[in-house]
């Protein structure tokens, strides 16, 4: 084909990672929930690999940020654990072997000119609050987030221009509320999903009102994953389905976010269902108030919605599976090595999505990348993993992406998902994503193919297609 594909000057090229699935344990002041699950139930994750040592980004900093230039980033999302940086989660009193390891990542990647954009929750809530409170069900740990929030900023705020304050909070809701697959691993809690949802957008606002109050010298957001529910037909059912879809799993947080309210096509539905959350006005009003200065968008896989067959199956308790169903959609294109639809088309669809219904606000890809299961057998000789596969899969979302760039999208950026490769929660290091190989063995680096084909487009700002 042989199309220049161009990304506009100043283009963020990067990758994500988290606190939780690279540092490792280490000297750490709490236990978070997902160092709980795997220390009470080492069973529950791929070959018993639990966030012990993961990726040992707590002792491999250094010689990992330098490879991370040495492929062309010029910036990097990681997060700060809550757990490393609060010794007392009730007063907020920090740990100083905390702030001193996140003084040394910032310093680090400022010495390297690596742009930090640093995250302040990943999944990873201390379990102490959940066990005392129930977690993201109370408001009280709302308050003890901003405590943790106020810390940071206070700690690293002259220093971190780009701060986040939740990654994918739907999949709180959704994994351990909803389908079990993440702690505390309940089934079908609808109304308690509906109040941590509501309640961790209160978290975002009272942290963002917060961040704005301190006058820093940076910007704050939020990252959202988005999935596109992409009607099976044009049918008034099926419409309805991915419109619920869409309002359930991407809205509850994309309009708070970005427009300081929820849905009112998602308000109405639980409000019928009785099971919308508790709120007051002065809460609403703090949503209202403090929205997000840009948004980051992890996307890997769309939603395919047909209408509901048997919404009577949902009622008691409520779940939102009583409004969609998925479907296998017959033209779906998967990913072999891992099972999820690629389709990078819906990045373009994304971008048209917040240019036409969300003001156009500055927003990047801050996840995208490809899993792939028993990498190991596409290593060469030299031991560097020939990941053709993974160059092709990025180059096709990149292209839609330019695209919708060139029709005016305001994005400016894009980060993989990951750098180097990472525990990934119950799938621990199944499934592997990075640009850098890890031998978890002696915790050797390698470079793979895509990492050097990475180098090549950040600085050339592009590529061929
Ligand atoms: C999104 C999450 O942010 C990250 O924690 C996870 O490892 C990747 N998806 C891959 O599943």
């Amino acid at each position: 084909m042989n199309k220049e594909i161009h990304f506009p000057k100043n283009f963020w090229w990067g990758a994500a990672t988290s606190g939780p699935q690279s540092e490792g344990t280490f000297e750490k002041a709490n236990e978070n929930v997902m160092d709980y699950w795997f220390r009470t139930k080492p069973e529950d994750f791929f070959n018993g690999v639990g966030p012990t040592v993961a990726s040992d980004f707590y002792h491999h900093y250094k010689e990992d940020l330098g490879l991370l230039k040495q492929i062309g980033f010029n910036s990097f999302r990681t997060s700060i654990q809550w757990s490393r940086l609060i010794k007392d989660l009730e007063t907020g009193e920090p740990d100083t072997q905390g702030i001193t390891f996140y003084k040394n990542v910032i310093a680090e990647a400022k010495k390297l000119g690596i742009e930090l954009v640093m995250n302040l929750h990943h999944f990873d809530i201390p379990v102490h609050l959940l066990q005392k409170y129930g977690g993201w069900e109370s408001k009280h740990v709302v308050d003890l987030f901003v405590k943790f929030a106020r810390v940071a900023f206070e700690e690293f705020g002259q220093d971190i221009k780009y701060w986040t304050t939740f990654n994918e909070p739907m999949v709180i809701p959704e994994a351990g509320y909803l389908y079990g697959f993440h702690y505390p691993k309940y089934i079908g809690k609808g109304k308690e999903a509906v109040q941590v949802m509501y309640n961790i957008n209160l978290a975002s606002a009272k942290t963002i009102a917060l961040y704005k109050s301190m006058n820093l010298p940076g910007q704050i957001g939020i990252i959202l994953n988005l999935t596109p529910a992409y009607p099976r037909s044009d049918s008034e059912e099926d419409l309805n389905a991915s419109h619920f879809a869409d309002d359930f799993f991407n809205r509850s947080f994309l309009d708070p976010a970005v427009k300081g309210k929820f849905p009112e096509t998602l308000v109405k539905v639980l409000e019928k269902d009785n099971v919308l959350w508790d709120s007051t006005e002065e809460e609403m009003e703090i949503i209202y108030h403090n929205t997000v200065d840009f948004l980051g968008v992890n996307y890997y896989h769309p939603k395919r919605v047909k209408a509901q067959e048997h919404p009577e199956k949902y009622i008691n308790p409520w779940n939102p599976d009583k409004y969609f169903e998925e479907y296998e959609w017959p033209e779906a294109r998967m990913n072999p090595y891992r099972g999820w639809e690629i389709y990078p088309r819906a990045l373009y669809d994304i971008a048209k999505n917040i240019q036409d219904n969300y003001g156009n606000i500055p927003w990047f890809i801050s996840e995208n990348g490809m899993g792939v299961e028993g990498e190991e057998k596409y290593k060469d000789t030299n031991g560097n993993i020939q990941d053709d596969y993974r160059i092709e899969f990025y180059k096709e979302h990149l292209a839609w992406l330019a695209k919708a760039i060139e029709e005016g999208s305001s994005c400016f950026g894009y980060h993989t998902w990951t750098a180097l490769d990472c525990w990934s929660w119950n799938n621990a290091y199944k499934n592997r994503y990075g640009f850098i190989s890890i031998d978890l063995e002696t915790q050797k680096r390698n470079i793979k193919k895509s990492g050097y084909w990475y180098k090549k487009v950040s600085e050339n700002n592009g590529f061929l297609y």
